[in-house]
């Protein structure tokens, strides 16, 4: 096998080996994520005659569409420490009993609070020093890159990964931001890194290689699905997610479960009568499936396997240019009142993370990286935040500094999880998690 061999470009005897069809298809594999997600629609009640105003034909969409001008998947060699997949499998567990810890928690369902995604980097060292590692192959491959963030995540032994889905964001919903580029990256590329071996009977990750790539906003989704034809109960299905949808009623954790299950109802119909093949790599630990985010990828379809998927993944963005005036999504909330309401939720929210890993303040852990307290720095600049459209990084942009010293923290942390087998919410934390409910 080749490095950096792009897909489907030759049909050399190389390529078999590694990149190859793994025998599902958009349109099914993207039915069935559709199905999984649909219930996300009972939790919501509504008036047809409401929905029935709101859409075609009582009301007119505004649809637009971002063709991405996608390179083909590539696989490329990152750079990798010895011992990084044992050290981030430990890692990734112990952030996985911190995670559990609170997830109980009555929180309410609105504020999702994770550990992982852009919060990656304040719970696992291991992803960091692979950030640092890999700069060089990054901007190799993608020279326009701007801003980097790192995930690390394990599909756990017989479970499922995340099914059928695609990037989106804000601003692609917004036809006069999508017509002039702005608010969203026009270049989205993920260095998705195997860390265990992905051979076709270990559940490996899932690329719609031939499908169009294209980042289409939900009213035109919803246009093209009309067109190819919908039963009732498929009409009314995404009828009412289309009307919760533009109505403003989804809470911001069951927005991205919508919009997905839209997208996926989409690719089921639109590929219906021309399937459009599955591809996987047989990775070696180390191998990165370099792709475009905005091509259709993840197949909850495949079978599950009997060992744990370790991927460590970056997303890279080229630079995002907004309208005048605005220098991140955040600037889209118009009103004041709202736009410090959610800035200080965000602080409140990191608050509540470094509490969980032993912080008695979040101006304990500013004061130890940047020398700064909580009130000089703009939460969202610590990391980028896609739902609310943050994509370039700051000069606080937390990947980028040294956190030689919180890592250490956090690794006492984990060697003590590990010796007693357990891990308690710190009372701090229990006292943020309330805050955050009220
Ligand atoms: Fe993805």
């Amino acid at each position: 096998m080749s490095e950096d061999t792009p897909v489907g470009a030759t049909d050399g005897p190389e390529m078999t080996g590694t990149y190859q069809k793994c025998g599902t298809f958009l349109n099914e594999s993207a039915g069935a994520h559709a199905r999984q997600l649909m219930p996300v629609l009972d939790k919501y009640e509504v008036d047809g005659a409401e929905v029935g105003d709101r859409l075609p034909p009582n009301r007119a969409l505004n649809p637009c569409r971002f063709p991405s001008d996608a390179r083909p998947t590539q696989v490329v060699r990152m750079n990798l420490d010895d011992g990084l997949s044992d050290d981030l499998a430990r890692q990734l567990r112990c952030q996985g009993m911190i995670q559990e810890s609170f997830a109980a928690a009555s929180i309410g369902s609105y504020f999702p609070l994770s550990t992982m995604f852009e919060n990656c980097v304040l719970f696992i060292p291991s992803a960091k020093r692979f950030y640092d590692l890999n700069q060089d192959v990054v901007h190799e491959h993608m020279p326009e890159v701007e801003t980097t963030v790192v995930n690390a995540f394990v599909v756990r032994a017989g479970k499922r990964s995340y099914g059928t889905h695609s990037a989106s964001g804000i601003a692609l919903q917004i036809p006069s931001l999508v017509k002039k580029r702005l608010g969203f990256p026009t270049r989205y590329r993920s260095f998705h890194t195997a860390l265990t071996p992905t051979p076709l009977d270990r559940q490996p990750f899932v690329i719609f290689e031939e499908a169009e790539v294209e980042a289409p906003n939900l009213q035109y989704v919803y246009e093209q699905m009309l067109e190819y034809g919908l039963d009732k109960e498929e009409k009314a299905s995404v009828d009412k997610a289309l009307f919760l949808f533009l109505e403003g009623k989804l809470s911001e954790i069951d927005l991205p479960t919508v919009r997905d299950f839209l997208m996926a109802k989409y690719w089921e119909k639109r590929y219906a009568d021309t399937p459009s093949p599955g591809y996987y790599c047989d990775s070696r630990v180390g191998d990165a499936l370099v792709f475009d985010n905005y091509r259709a990828h993840g197949d909850s379809t495949m079978p599950p396997s009997e060992q744990d998927r370790l991927t460590i993944d970056f997303r890279c963005f080229n630079r995002v240019h907004y309208p005048r005036g605005m220098s991140s999504g955040l600037d889209f909330i118009v009103d004041p009142a709202e736009r410090a309401h959610q800035i200080s939720r965000k602080r409140a929210s990191l608050e509540f993370l470094l509490a969980t890993l032993g912080y008695q303040s979040l101006d304990e852990f500013l004061q130890m990286v940047f020398g700064r307290n909580a009130e000089d720095i703009n939460p969202f600049e610590l990391m980028t935040d896609l739902q609310f459209g943050v994509y370039n990084k700051s000069k606080y942009h937390l990947l980028d500094q040294n956190l030689d010293d919180h890592y250490e923290r956090v690794e006492n942390l984990y060697s003590e999880i590990e010796r007693t087998g357990e891990y308690v919410l710190p009372e701090r934390a229990k006292a943020c998690l309330k805050v955050l409910a009220g």
